[in-house]
């Protein structure tokens, strides 16, 4: 199944629905995001929106965030998602890849992501990648 990996470059009603589709299969606590909140992540240079492609059709997302604080450039993951109908055909890694690759190239050594182990296509996809699991604690605080 060719997969067409980009980064989107503007807000469409193609995408606008895409994530209306995609989302809920990510996360039921939050809904899909608005053309207005899409665009604010296009537009911003901390972060890059790929979209994967199978037959023209937008079937996953994952966005990269890079910022530079005292001691290099951070990159995290987020918000990886496939539809379900698309799953198991390498069209995670190939978002995966294709965000390493950015952030390689805007200058960051090391890319983080966080993962419930009750994902465990996620975490064995990650771990295939070679992500390695960090000796850290994560911590949230709620607001
Ligand atoms: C995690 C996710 C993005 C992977 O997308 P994908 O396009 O299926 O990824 P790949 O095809 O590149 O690899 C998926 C791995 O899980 C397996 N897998 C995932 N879903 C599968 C399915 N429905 N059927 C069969 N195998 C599946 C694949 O076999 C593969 O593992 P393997 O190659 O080591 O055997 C997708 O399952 C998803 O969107 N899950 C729900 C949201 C989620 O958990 N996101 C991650 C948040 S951290």
């Amino acid at each position: 199944m060719p997969v067409v990996v980009e980064k989107a470059s503007a807000v469409t009603p193609e995408i606008v629905d895409a994530f209306g589709l995609l989302i809920p299969q990510l996360s039921s606590s939050n809904p899909p995001p608005t053309a207005d909140q899409l665009a604010d992540i296009i537009s911003s240079e901390a972060s890059v929106l790929f979209l994967a492609r199978v037959d023209g059709r937008i079937v996953g997302s994952l966005t990269l965030a890079t910022f530079r604080i005292p001691t290099g450039v951070r990159a995290w993951i987020e918000d990886v998602v496939v539809d379900g109908e698309a799953r198991g055909h390498g069209v995670g890694e190939a978002l995966n890849k294709a965000a390493l690759a950015e952030a390689q190239s805007r200058g960051a050594i090391t890319v983080e992501l966080t993962s419930r182990p009750s994902r465990e296509a996620a975490n064995r996809l990650y771990q295939r990648l070679g992500f390695v699991v960090r000796d850290t604690n994560v911590y949230r605080y709620t607001l």
